[in-house]
């Protein structure tokens, strides 16, 4: 008889890129009116990093996607599948077979996964099911962000708050799976809340025919709405992800939200009743470099030697179209 797949999956390493360039918030209060004690009270963050005229999407993603197969003990020959989570791709057509090419991940395929700062909960549940149905036995999992391409440099309520990062993970097909649950929701009726949109300008190309041919514009925010859709909704979805999980809040060894806003991070702890020491934040270094942030924080934990094998971790994205989801994981796949 023919062994059986395995189809448990477990997170088994990690990585992130080093960024060239950072910003602090007094560098920021010299392009618009704004101050450190505004941003920092407001926001939690300090500084952020950003992507430098040498780096692209293509080489963060690549350096944060070798750093995770390294640290699984595996080659990039071993991986069979890519997922990348962004929204500031090199090129639309997908950036991800880029990635590919640069790790000599041969006999992976690849694909661009969008679904903004929910990106990397997306594509960890996606590539999930590609191991539960005893189809790949290795994936990388990348998410990736350069938002600092689109933001508007003169707007002070968005441009204080986001960074530019890339992080990654390594699922591996094991016996015993360890995603213990997921959730995953989109709500586009509030789509307005957040955009990067593209503005199309039409050109006529014969008499009766005009097509389409436009940019896409600057990020826009109502910041109060997307705050109060992540408190309320975040809580609530990591809650269904662990009743699937069938365990509670109490269970949790970390809590892993996407790296919005410290203010969002504490309410969502406080209405879990997760006490902050198991709350994980780099928002002070980072600010919001979305699809990254949950790999990027993962790696800075795992490298710091604080999550062990067996930690039981809650991590929810959460932002534009809007998108929202949890998933609850144990570390490692030792037994
Ligand atoms: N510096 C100084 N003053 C500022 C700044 C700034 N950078 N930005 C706004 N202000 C001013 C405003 O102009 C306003 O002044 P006014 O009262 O004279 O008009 C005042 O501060 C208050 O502005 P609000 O927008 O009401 O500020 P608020 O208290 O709501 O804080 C913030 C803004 C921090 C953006 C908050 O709404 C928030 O955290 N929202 C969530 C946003 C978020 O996390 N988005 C990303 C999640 S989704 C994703 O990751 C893509």
């Amino acid at each position: 008889m023919l062994n059986q797949p395995k189809t448990g999956v477990s997170v088994v390493g990690s990585g992130s890129a080093r960024l060239s360039s950072r910003l602090a918030n007094d560098d920021l209060s010299r392009l618009v009116e704004t101050d450190d004690e505004w941003i920092a009270s407001r926001t939690g963050i300090r500084s952020r990093n950003l992507a430098g005229a040498e780096e692209s999407l293509r080489s963060l993603a690549a350096e944060a996607g070798r750093n995770a197969i390294a640290m699984a003990g595996l080659a990039p020959t071993d991986i069979q599948l890519i997922i990348l989570a962004t929204s500031t791709p090199d090129d639309l057509f997908g950036t991800a077979s880029q990635v590919q090419a640069e790790l000599g991940a041969v006999h992976a395929a690849a694909f661009d996964l969008t679904a903004a700062c929910s990106g990397f909960v997306f594509a960890l549940v996606t590539a999930s099911q590609f191991i539960r149905t005893g189809t790949y036995q290795n994936i990388l999992v990348i998410g990736a962000d350069i938002l600092s391409r689109w933001v508007d440099w003169s707007d002070r309520r968005t441009c204080v708050l986001f960074g530019d990062g890339a992080g990654a993970v390594v699922l591996q097909s094991c016996d015993r799976d360890r995603l213990l649950g997921f959730e995953l929701c989109s709500d586009g009726s509030m789509n307005s809340c957040l955009n990067l949109s593209y503005a199309p300008e039409p050109q006529s190309l014969i008499d009766e025919v005009t097509v389409q041919q436009g940019t896409f514009q600057p990020i826009t925010m109502n910041g109060r709405e997307v705050y109060k859709f992540a408190v309320s909704r975040v809580p609530e979805v990591i809650e269904k992800a662990l009743f699937r999980a069938s365990l509670t809040a109490e269970n949790i060894d970390w809590l892993l939200l996407h790296q919005a806003n410290q203010r969002i991070l504490d309410a969502v702890a406080n209405r879990l009743k997760v006490p902050s020491e198991r709350v994980i934040s780099n928002m002070a270094q980072h600010g919001n470099t979305s699809a990254a942030s949950i790999p990027l924080a993962l790696d800075e934990t795992v490298r710091a030697g604080k999550i062990q094998p067996g930690d039981i971790i809650a991590t929810s994205g959460f932002g534009a179209g809007l998108t929202w989801g949890a998933a609850i994981f144990e570390w490692g796949n030792a037994d």
